[in-house]
């Protein structure tokens, strides 16, 4: 069996403990870059400390929408959806982390803005669930789906931030 080593900055061993380094995919919808909250919204993952391996602005387009979005498919909403991602400019961000996953879901709240946790970006920056301002993938699986989507391995930046010292024992 071939173990991750610390250098390929993913999962590791360290004192015989397994450090899970997961990858997680958000998106800052068209709402948050319109808005002009693009650095409010990624400060706080950056302050969190998850470490940014990419990052991009982009327009999408309608076929990207509908492989993003494919999981809602037949939903009532589905059309408004793509219409909205696809309606200006997004930025994709993708992170690493202990936890990345649920972590980042915990800083982005609950998916209606009304009753989102004060807090929290949904909770302190949005009022309709249609402009929820942010994505993030749901899971292990889907984030490993969407970062597929958006970014090609060689985007990706290989580094170790010297923080990640002091914020992992
Ligand atoms: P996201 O995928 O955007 O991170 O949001 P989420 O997991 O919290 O919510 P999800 O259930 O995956 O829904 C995806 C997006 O669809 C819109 N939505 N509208 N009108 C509705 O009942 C309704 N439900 C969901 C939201 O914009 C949500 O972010
Ligand atoms: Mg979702």
């Amino acid at each position: 069996m071939t173990y991750a080593t610390k250098e390929n900055n993913l999962n590791y061993f360290e004192n015989n403990n397994l450090i899970i380094m997961e990858k997680e995919f958000i998106l800052l919808k068209p709402d948050a870059v319109q808005r002009g909250l693009i650095g409010e919204l990624i400060s706080r993952f950056e302050k969190k400390g998850l470490r940014l391996i990419g990052m991009k602005l982009i327009h999408v387009d309608n076929e990207l929408a509908q492989k993003h979005y494919l999981v809602h498919k037949g939903k009532p909403f589905f059309d408004k959806l793509v219409e909205f991602i696809t309606s200006g400019p997004v930025l994709a961000i993708a992170v690493v982390g202990n936890n990345a996953v649920s972590v980042t879901r915990t800083i982005v709240g609950g998916t209606n803005p009304a009753e989102a946790a004060p807090g929290t970006i949904r909770g302190d920056f949005g009022l309709d669930i249609g402009r929820n301002l942010i994505h993030a993938s749901d899971s292990v699986e889907n984030a490993i789906y969407e970062l597929g989507l958006y970014f090609n391995e060689n985007e990706y930046v290989n580094w170790s931030p010297i923080s990640e010292e002091w914020l992992y024992e």
